[in-house]
């Protein structure tokens, strides 16, 4: 599903992010599981990860990407009309994380939910949020893509739990003024039918948790990873072309690419077909591992921050998870 420019033209105001202070690195999964560094490091690019603590939730730290991209935009979260929140691991099944949020920032007038497309989470939050927006329906949005998947991880499994690390990532969006930057056009897409190659089978109303199964971990991650990896390549090379296309760029107009952060050769694949050059592509996966919806929302907070592009450079975000989904956003910033 495609939109193209806007009516009313939509920006992004501000960005933040978070991270919790704990550091697992591939020395530590070394004890843990057989495994090694230099397995990790090849085969994905990934040298550590941040686990939150017990008592911190996926909206604790969504509440503080959020307060960052507040004070970037020079908000209050009174202001705020609408919350939404891209995560798998939300607090509790309901009510969503939003609410939480919602709740700890004081931000009354928002109306506030949660949306489910893992990875892809945080871009089909701005598509949402940018037609909200641009329909006339509300002046302004704070988008999240925030997640705890060390709390669904199975820590007896090598084959994935290398891979996923916690985080959270906000944007505020709101309507441009003259002259401001504005999002050009995104795309979202799914494919329900290879729910079999990434999910987590048990917890939901298919696969309650009970006595009987507690101890076969089905609340967690299991990955078909050869069968995700190709199909990512193709999904985010295609949902990128065609925001490049539709937005009237060319790749060499393109002063960042920020992909998820899943896999560094799968960020090498996508790149090399889309024909932007490495070092144009923002990578942060080696510190963190894969936030699935936090991915592109940390990446995105942390490259503007860095002054990894400014006012009126252009920028792609492109993503893809389990669904299967895949999404991507031009801006000019
Ligand atoms: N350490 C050492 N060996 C391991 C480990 C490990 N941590 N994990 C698996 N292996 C072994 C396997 O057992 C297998 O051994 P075998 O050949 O004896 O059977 C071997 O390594 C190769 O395993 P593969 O699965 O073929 O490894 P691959 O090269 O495909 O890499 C990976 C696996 C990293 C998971 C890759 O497939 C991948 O990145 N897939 C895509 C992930 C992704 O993009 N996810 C996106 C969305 S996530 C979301 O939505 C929540």
């Amino acid at each position: 599903m495609s939109g193209t420019v806007s009516q009313l033209p939509v920006a992004i105001a501000g960005t933040g992010s978070y991270v919790p202070e704990r550091v697992l690195t591939n020395a530590d999964l070394e004890i843990m599981v057989e495994t090694s560094d230099e397995w990790i490091t090849t085969r994905t690019g990934i040298k550590e990860r941040r686990i939150a603590a017990e008592d911190e939730f996926t909206s604790h730290m969504a509440a503080k990407a959020s307060r960052k991209a507040l004070e970037q935009a020079e908000m209050d979260a009174s202001e705020l009309q609408l919350i939404i929140v891209a995560t798998i691991t939300p607090n509790t099944l309901t009510p969503a994380t939003a609410c939480y949020l919602q709740h700890d920032l004081g931000a009354h007038r928002a109306v506030a939910f949660d949306i489910s497309a893992a990875c892809s989470g945080f871009l089909y939050a701005m598509k949402l949020a940018e037609r909200l927006i641009s329909d006339g329906a509300f002046e302004n949005a704070l988008i999240l893509g925030a997640e705890k998947l060390s709390a669904f991880v199975n820590w007896d499994d090598r084959s994935t739990c290398v891979l996923f690390g916690d985080g959270a990532g906000a944007a505020i969006l709101k309507r441009a003024e003259e002259g401001e930057g504005k999002i050009l056009a995104t795309d979202i897409g799914t494919d329900g039918g290879q729910t079999d190659l990434l999910n987590i089978p048990g917890g939901g109303s298919a696969c309650p948790i009970t006595i009987e199964n507690a101890d076969q971990r089905l609340a967690t991650l299991a990955m078909v990873g050869g069968d995700v990896f190709k199909q990512a390549v193709t999904r985010m090379r295609d949902s990128a072309n065609s925001v490049i296309e539709r937005s009237g760029l060319k790749p060499e107009d393109i002063k960042l690419l920020i992909p998820h952060q899943a896999n560094l050769r799968i960020i090498e694949a996508i790149t090399k077909r889309i024909e932007i050059p490495q070092e144009r592509v923002f990578v942060n996966l080696h510190k963190y591992g894969n936030t699935s919806a936090a991915a592109c929302a940390i990446a995105l907070d942390e490259a503007h921050r860095a002054d990894k592009f400014g006012r009126g450079d252009h920028i792609v975000l492109v993503a893809f998870g389990a669904g299967l989904t895949w999404a991507a956003a031009a801006i000019r910033w």
